[in-house]
């Protein structure tokens, strides 16, 4: 396998990755908001598991973009990780990639920042994660070449139908019984 197409798998294999990580991380974090996943072990056992999957997104995700940034064919720049929706491909798949990325950094600088924080502030800066977890999806549908994978699609999609039925079910009736 030649260099660039190295990179191209890596960032390909990383990115499905920090997805899934992501994934686990909302669905815990739901289940320990709504109880709904109560049967599944102790409230100890949930929050570290989502604690654990929001640490695992970040050298995933970090792997994903530098396989990218060192990717020829990509092109993709550090100015691409700042500023969204200047690629001249893939405008708005690769764009909705860097808002997911700077939203999950809110969320998780936010995150370690949660005792100097008011509890309100923190509330609504972590709930950021919905918003990042729709934008992140936009990107692996739009930009990903495995998502035209029959498996990892389906798999996408039940994974985001669920987490959006929870999140209604968690907006509509809170910590369920
Ligand atoms: C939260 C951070 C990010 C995550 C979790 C993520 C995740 C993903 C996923 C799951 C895919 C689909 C992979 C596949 O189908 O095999 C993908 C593709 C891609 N991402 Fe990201 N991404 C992130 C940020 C970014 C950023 C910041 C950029 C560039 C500015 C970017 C550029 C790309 C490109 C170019 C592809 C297409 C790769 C291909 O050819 O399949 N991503 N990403």
């Amino acid at each position: 396998m030649d260099g660039p197409t190295f990179a191209w798998a890596l960032a390909r294999v990383c990115g499905l990755a920090a997805f899934t990580a992501l994934s686990i991380s909302l669905l815990t974090g739901l289940g320990l908001r709504t109880g709904v996943l109560d049967w599944l072990g102790s409230n100890r056992e949930l929050r570290a598991l989502h604690e654990y999957a929001t640490v695992l997104w970040a050298p995933l995700g970090g792997l994903h973009v530098l396989a990218l940034l060192l990717d020829t064919t990509a092109r993709v720049g550090l100015t691409d990780l700042l500023v969204p929706f200047r690629m001249p491909y893939g405008t708005l798949a690769i764009g909705l990639g860097t808002l997911s990325l700077q939203t999950y950094l809110l969320v998780g600088v936010t995150g370690w920042l949660r005792r100097r924080m008011g509890a309100r502030a923190w509330r609504w800066a972590h709930r950021l994660s919905y918003p990042a977890f729709g934008l992140l999806f936009g990107h692996g549908l739009l930009a990903g070449t495995d998502w035209g994978d029959p498996v990892i699609s389906t798999l996408a999609w039940a994974t985001a139908g669920l987490l959006l039925l929870l999140t209604v079910a968690r907006m509509v009736w809170g910590r369920l019984p």
